[in-house]
């Protein structure tokens, strides 16, 4: 990252946060309490189901990845993002992040990295994706009311404003520019080689430390960040996981050693790897089982203890 590639390692805890994970496969309104109040955990389930489970201001920060709209396809009943219209698809979302609302403390932040598509221009079909399986949906969704064949859609936008008019205060669209971004084919405008990451919080004050990472020369970072995207060796071709280096930031920012943080769209993990190597604790929520699995791997590849949730 090329602002604030600096000073992020120095507020590094020496040591992996100590607590073992604990996997619960079907999360009870006891479990979530539980494991919110004092331990760190990955949950099954539907993110808006599972958040319902959880205590009021059980949270400090929240990041998270969702579903992008229409791009991929995660196989599983329930998901978020094959909505036939982009409106539903915000609102449904927009639903979620009251729940995140209710679950974060009232000084905790929101970093939400969302990206944009455009509108299908009268196909019907996309192509088959070589480079990443899970991108080959079977069919576009129609254009959306509104909007013309050909349109940048503006989701992250959209969404942004949708979660202003549901009481968030947007604080800050930071640009992930990504400079190693896939080639376009498209001849009638420049190759897209960004998303945002947006900052949004519950109240007009909030826990923010502003020191917890400079950009080059100790000067405060800038609002784009360039960092090269990753993809996740076990889960290649499946889906897009964010890169590590983009989250630590945030995490860095909006919480401190301890603190809990959340991730209702986890996949494989990434937010929980970066919450863990930086002493923090973490709940994450996932729907796919095989996502859900993948982030228990990557979990005791880190050298992470993990704890079956023996249920009733
Ligand atoms: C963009 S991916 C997140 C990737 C993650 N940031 C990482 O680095 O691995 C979005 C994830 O949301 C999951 N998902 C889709 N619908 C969901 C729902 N209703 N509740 C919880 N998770 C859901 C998908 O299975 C997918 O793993």
């Amino acid at each position: 990252m090329t602002d604030s590639e600096t000073t992020a390692q120095s507020a590094r805890p020496s040591t992996l946060f100590a607590e073992p994970f604990v996997a619960d496969d079907s999360p009870t309104v006891e479990s979530c309490a539980r494991i919110v109040e004092s331990e760190s955990g990955v949950l099954l389930g539907d993110a808006e189901r599972v958040l319902k489970m959880f205590p009021d201001q059980s949270v400090q920060m929240v990041v998270t990845s969702p579903p992008y709209w229409s791009l991929r396809d995660y196989h599983i009943d329930g998901q978020i993002g094959l909505e036939k219209s982009v409106y539903q698809y915000i609102e449904r979302l927009a639903d979620v992040f009251d729940e995140v609302k209710r679950v974060l403390k009232d000084d905790g932040t929101f970093w939400l990295n969302i990206g944009d598509s455009y509108t299908s221009g009268g196909r019907k079909w996309r192509a088959p994706d070589g480079k990443n399986r899970a991108r080959a949906m079977s069919v576009r969704p129609d254009t959306p009311e509104g909007l013309k064949p050909k349109e940048l859609i503006g989701v992250p936008w959209r969404l942004a404003f949708a979660l202003q008019s549901r009481g968030w205060y947007l604080r800050s669209d930071i640009v992930w520019d990504k400079p190693n971004c896939q080639p376009e084919s498209v001849k009638d405008r420049p190759t897209k080689c960004h998303e945002y990451m947006f900052l949004l919080s519950k109240s007009e004050r909030y826990k923010y430390d502003v020191d917890a990472v400079k950009g080059p020369n100790g000067r405060r970072i800038r609002d784009v960040w360039s960092v090269n995207t990753r993809s996740y060796k076990e889960a290649s071709g499946h889906f897009a996981i964010f890169p590590i280096e983009l989250i630590e930031p945030c995490i860095q920012f909006g919480s401190g050693e301890g603190d809990l943080v959340l991730d209702p769209f986890m996949g494989a993990g990434t937010s929980a790897v970066a919450a863990s190597r930086l002493g923090r604790r973490f709940v994450g929520i996932e729907l796919n089982p095989d996502y859900y699995n993948l982030s228990l791997n990557r979990l005791c590849a880190e050298g992470l203890f993990i704890r079956r949730e023996i249920g009733e």
